[in-house]
């Protein structure tokens, strides 16, 4: 029986909605958040600093006694995953758009990508378009502000709808059927997505998939819990806990690394 909790991190609120579908899934495991809002936004940061922050939040996490960690968020995960995955022994779950479930289910043979300026320069997120999309075209947009819009509680705003109309204009000159969401964050912008999108457009967001592959590596390592089902979050930066509330987290403290 382990007792150990399982570490998330993420830039900010986005990777709660990770946590959402991990808790569903997995509901006697503990869990311990942390949110590197000092840092915030990865997706404008260079390669190296998404690299350091990530191996910060990493030790951090293993100093509580985190047995597994799952970086809930795009950008670290294309950037950092596969050093982090060398560098510590424990299992690490990433998190990427999810091109693959996309283009296999496009009939139009066109999906679009809205990500980070970080995730959609990374090498990784080049490797897996050219492996899983060879016969449909992938149109990328770099979601501008959205972030810093979620980051800020706006997530279903008049702001939110101007800037999605700007960030998408480009994707929907093409007969897409698919949008990937490939920033964590993207998934609160969900009402406001519906919005402006066709109806023929499906959103895809791989959250439950995230969580089907958590529960696979604890099974694999035998690391699943009997009971538990605690939360604890944290932030690296000031922050107004009335915005944690609207996440639904009533405790939120802050950590200085
Ligand atoms: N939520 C993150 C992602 O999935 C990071 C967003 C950011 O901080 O730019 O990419």
């Amino acid at each position: 029986m382990h007792k150990y909790p399982i570490g998330v991190f993420d830039s900010g609120f986005g990777g709660l909605s990770v946590l959402d579908a991990l808790q569903k899934k997995l509901p006697k495991e503990d869990f311990i958040y942390i949110a590197d809002q000092a840092f915030a936004p990865y997706g404008k940061r260079s390669a190296e600093q998404i690299m350091e922050r990530s191996h910060t939040m990493s030790r951090w996490l293993l100093a509580k006694g985190c047995k597994l960690i799952v970086v809930a968020c795009n950008t670290a995960t294309t950037n950092a995953i596969q050093e982090l995955r060398a560098t510590y022994t424990i299992p690490f779950v990433g998190i990427e758009p999810a091109i693959k479930p996309a283009a296999l289910g496009s009939t139009t043979a066109a999906i679009g990508v809205l990500a980070t300026e970080g995730t959609l320069s990374s090498a990784l997120f080049h490797s897996t378009t050219q492996d899983h999309a060879k016969n449909v075209r992938v149109i990328t947009q770099v979601g501008h502000g959205l972030v810093e819009l979620v980051e800020k509680g706006l997530a279903d705003s008049q702001q939110a709808d101007t800037l999605l109309k700007e960030a998408l204009a480009p994707i929907l000159v093409h007969p897409i059927d698919h949008l990937v969401l490939g920033c964590t964050h993207y998934p609160f912008l969900t009402t406001a997505l519906k919005r402006i999108l066709p109806s023929s457009v499906q959103i895809v967001d791989c959250s439950a998939a995230i969580a089907r592959q958590t529960e696979r590596l604890l099974e694999k390592h035998e690391l699943k819990n009997k009971v538990g089902g605690n939360a604890h979050f944290f932030t690296t930066a000031p922050t107004e806990s009335s915005l944690w509330k609207t996440f639904g987290v009533d405790l939120i403290s802050q950590v200085e690394i």
